[in-house]
């Protein structure tokens, strides 16, 4: 099958003066139609960066693309102009955002905003776009949406803001959609049915999806693929079923340790020594090197490949 997202070899720096930030540092990544990617990976690790690039909405002027490409649909957005890329943006490829205050206009009623996306892309009238609108809230689970179209972003509780941009996001289905962190600001029983939404999209119209999370749980439940970012890279990158039964890269393995377990409450929790190193200066070698519990000198001496261990797992260290 066509992959319908193939990123190769992506460079996202934030440029001052002679600092280079290296956010994402040469990425590869493959999304097909219909799949659940999960990319996971502590703070800072390059997750947010890699969904703007995408979108193309990486924060000007410091922040550039320096390299590499973005295929999607037989084009590379990285080529495309600003036109061109709003075309697709909110329409063939759309994102939902942590935080749904950040994406919804707080001055534009719910239904306004929805029927916005609508209107632009799909050329149909206000009236049909509207009931489009209303439709798409109640596919969400939006409780009295024909009453809820005509409130304000902040009348609405955070799940039900979280639902409005969920419909937004979906209501020109897209055939990619990017949730960054959508259920973190959620309590557990609206996260389980956001997720349980997110599900169903794929499942009745085929959306495939980049679900960016720090939580393996989140993981283990949605993901048919999942990528491990660490220090602007992919160190790991395996079909879910075969992540959680044999994970490769020691940082994986790390972070696997730190999942909270229920049985053994009296020991304490394992966290990964150390910090994320600085994105102004990677060291030559592994740049999990100083954190690493198996680390050899051969490891800082240069840096490790990304490379196939087994077939369809990818894992970038130099003693697996
Ligand atoms: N506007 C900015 N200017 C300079 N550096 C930035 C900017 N935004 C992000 N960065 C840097 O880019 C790197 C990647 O950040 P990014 O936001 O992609 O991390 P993340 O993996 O999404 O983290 P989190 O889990 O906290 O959301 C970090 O080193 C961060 O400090
Ligand atoms: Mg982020």
């Amino acid at each position: 099958m066509e992959p319908l997202l193939a990123i190769e070899d992506l460079r996202t720096y934030f440029i001052n003066k002679d600092v280079q930030v290296r956010a994402v540092d040469g990425i590869d990544l493959t999304v097909y139609p219909r799949q659940i990617v999960c990319i996971v990976g502590e703070s800072g690790c390059g997750k947010s960066m890699t969904s703007l690039s995408i979108m193309r909405l990486v924060p000007k002027p410091r922040g550039q693309i320096v390299s590499g490409k973005i295929k999607f649909a037989g084009k590379d957005l990285v080529q495309l102009t600003e036109q061109q890329m709003s075309d697709i943006r909110g329409n063939e490829i759309s994102m939902i955002f942590q935080e749904p205050m950040t994406a919804l206009n707080p001055v534009l009623r719910v239904g306004e905003q929805i029927t916005e996306v609508l209107i632009r892309h799909r050329k149909i009238g206000k009236r049909e776009a509207m009931k489009r609108a209303v439709e798409m809230l109640r596919v969400v689970g939006v409780p009295r949406a024909d009453e809820i179209v005509s409130e304000y972003p902040h009348q609405l509780s955070g799940g039900m803001r979280q639902r409005v941009m969920i419909a937004m996001a979906m209501v020109c289905d897209p055939k990619l959609l990017i949730a960054d962190e959508p259920t973190t600001a959620l309590d557990v029983t609206v996260q389980a049915q956001v997720l349980e939404l997110m599900k169903r999209m794929r499942d009745d119209f085929g959306t495939a999806i980049i679900l960016i999370t720090h939580d393996l749980g989140v993981v283990a439940e949605m993901a048919d693929h999942v990528v491990v970012m660490y220090a602007g890279q992919v160190v790991e990158s395996v079909g879910a079923d075969e992540l959680f039964a044999h994970p490769l890269h020691p940082y994986t393995k790390g972070l696997m340790a730190s999942i909270p377990s229920l049985d053994d409450e009296a020991e304490k929790l394992y966290s990964i020594p150390g910090t994320v190193p600085d994105a102004r200066e990677f060291p030559v070698g592994c740049r999990f090197a100083d954190r690493c519990p198996l680390v050899q000198t051969s490891c800082r001496e240069r840096p490790p490949e990304l490379r196939e261990i087994r077939p369809g797992h990818l894992v970038r260290c130099g003693l697996v």
